[in-house]
């Protein structure tokens, strides 16, 4: 990997290939990232969300608690192998309200408009501005965005990084923009909040696209003109 070299589409596709048979056991360690950063979508039941570059849908059951049977997730994920172990989670759980789109995310039919997405350690796809203006342009205003996965830590945690050179390398195929994973999100977005996790070798950034959450809206709607 070239210091500062784009994703590459054919390197992530042999590098899932590979780990897609241990992968659940390998992220174990940032479930409650997952939590979190779920959390932080505020979703309701009955909302619609892209699970962006979904991997094998350790995100699912937890999106299900949030939305209920009445929502939709809409999974894009590129490599047949990890969307495989997708598909048979699906099937375990007898989910009806899941729809899995085998593709780069720079290129897939997105079929709705969101409510929310989620970014789960995803960043190749972070650093692609197609694929998030893909995303962003599949969003209602208003809509959650989170993204969580692994940064370079600051200066005075510098070796924190021998944790998270390794780690970046086995997961992404390009290290390009690994200060800021998130900018080119914030940059479609708007302004994102960002929390540093596991010192600082984890980021999680939220937003709502545009400046007013959808949670403000509904506020308002109930409380209008300063009535709160
Ligand atoms: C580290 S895994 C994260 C999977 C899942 N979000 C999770 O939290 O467990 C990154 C996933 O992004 C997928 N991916 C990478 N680049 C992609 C792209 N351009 N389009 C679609 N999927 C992509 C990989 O195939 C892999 O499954």
């Amino acid at each position: 990997m070239r210091p500062g070299a784009k994703p590459d589409h054919a390197a992530a596709l042999a590098q899932y290939r590979a780990r897609a048979s241990i992968y659940d056991f390998e992220l174990a360690l940032f479930e409650p990232i997952r939590r979190e950063a779920i959390s932080r979508l505020a979703l309701r039941r009955g909302d619609t969300v892209l699970d962006v570059g979904c991997g094998t849908g350790l995100s699912f059951a937890q999106l299900q608690q949030d939305i209920g049977p009445t929502g939709q997730i809409i999974c894009i994920e590129q490599s047949p192998e990890m969307l495989q172990r997708a598909q048979r989670r699906v099937e375990q759980q007898a989910w009806r309200n899941v729809t899995l789109l085998c593709a780069p995310v720079e290129e897939a039919q997105i079929p709705v408009m969101a409510d929310a997405a989620l970014f789960h350690f995803t960043h190749d796809i972070l650093r692609s501005s197609e694929a998030i203006a893909n995303v962003v342009g599949h969003l209602k205003p208003a809509a959650h965005v989170v993204a969580a996965g692994l940064q370079w830590a600051g200066p005075w945690t510098w070796p924190v990084n021998f944790f998270v050179l390794p780690a970046a390398l086995h997961s992404t195929t390009s290290l390009e923009g690994l200060d800021r994973p998130w900018d080119k999100l914030a940059g479609l977005v708007g302004s994102l909040d960002v929390q540093t996790r596991l010192m600082g070798a984890v980021y999680i950034a939220s937003g709502a696209c545009g400046k007013r959450s959808r949670r403000a809206g509904a506020r308002e709607r109930a409380h209008p003109q300063g009535r709160r």
